[in-house]
């Protein structure tokens, strides 16, 4: 009787046991047969709008999760790729004057001054000159050195086309961008101020590499002088800061009058390729791969 019993023990230790492997091994089988289906099913959840944003030329891997979340908010689902990209690229989806970092000066040229990069109080270029006034009118005169010399080049040959250039306003200090942004906002409110004028801190004029020419208001956009830089500034190194219909990307209303210095290979390539300042600083520069 026992040794029955033993025997019985015995062959259901030996059927656990047996159970026990084949459980195992089926596991097994099974992770490897899934496989190539979770693979397959990856493939074909690919969402959409990531295939054409990566056919996009200005495309950015690194942002690919923020174009997704902003193409997902509702108010901006009927965007194209490009416009998906051109403004996530462009910081729309941070918040200006809060999501801000401050302005990498090392790019000299290149800097970008808008609502997201700031320059310090105490920021002033190191290398002013002062426009005489055959290239100026207004007070603020200066300009950096490079700049200045660009912009007169650029002057001197408009005058061979009997076309006058001259600065209005080019280098400002963060103390002056605090009197006349308080001017504007005491005069418009803020939210109007905003579209028009910059922050202490956020004016590309505190570069002392941009010049606003001849006369401060949309009447320049009617002048020969304007028509002459929009075939010739790119020729000298500047380009026209806050182009028409680009106001979501620059952050700031069409000015005919503002113009910034990059250097003549930039300012060839940004008239060529027809893009913002803003969208050429985030492909070019900021995401150097593609630089
Ligand atoms: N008007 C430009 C945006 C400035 O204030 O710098
Ligand atoms: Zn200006």
């Amino acid at each position: 009787m026992k040794k029955k019993l033993i025997i019985i023990i015995i062959i259901i230790v030996i059927l656990v046991v047996a159970l026990a492997l084949l459980l195992l091994n089926n596991n097994k089988t099974e992770t490897v047969k899934q496989k190539p289906i979770k693979d397959k099913q990856t493939s074909e959840t690919i969402n959409p709008l990531e295939t054409k944003l990566k056919a996009e030329k200005y495309y950015i891997d690194n942002n690919l999760q923020r174009y997704l979340n902003y193409a997902n908010t509702e108010e901006k689902g009927e965007l194209t790729p490009a416009q998906i990209i051109s403004e996530v690229n462009c910081n729309l989806d941070k918040t200006k004057y809060e999501d801000i970092t401050p302005t990498n000066i090392n790019h000299n040229n290149l800097m970008l001054v808008n609502k997201y990069y700031y320059l310090t109080e105490d920021y002033t270029p190191n290398d002013l000159v002062t426009l005489t006034t055959k290239y100026n009118t207004g007070v603020n005169s200066q300009m950096r050195k490079e700049a200045a010399e660009a912009f007169m080049e650029m002057s001197d040959a408009a005058t061979l086309d009997n076309i006058i250039i001259k600065n209005a306003s080019a280098y400002r200090s963060y103390q002056y961008q605090v009197n006349l942004y308080d001017r504007y906002v005491e005069r418009d409110g803020q939210d109007a101020a905003d579209t028009y004028s910059a922050r202490p801190g956020f004016s590309e004029h505190q570069t002392g590499l941009a010049t606003d020419i001849n006369q401060i208001d949309n009447g320049f956009e009617d002048t020969d002088a304007f028509r002459w830089l929009q075939d010739n500034a790119y020729k000298y190194g500047f380009i026209l800061r806050f182009p028409k219909d680009k106001e979501n990307i620059t952050g700031y209303q069409y000015e005919p009058w503002h113009y910034r210095y990059v250097g003549k290979e930039i300012a060839k390539q940004i008239k060529e390729e027809n893009i913002t300042f803003e969208e050429y600083y985030a492909y070019y520069i900021e995401n150097e791969n593609n630089s």
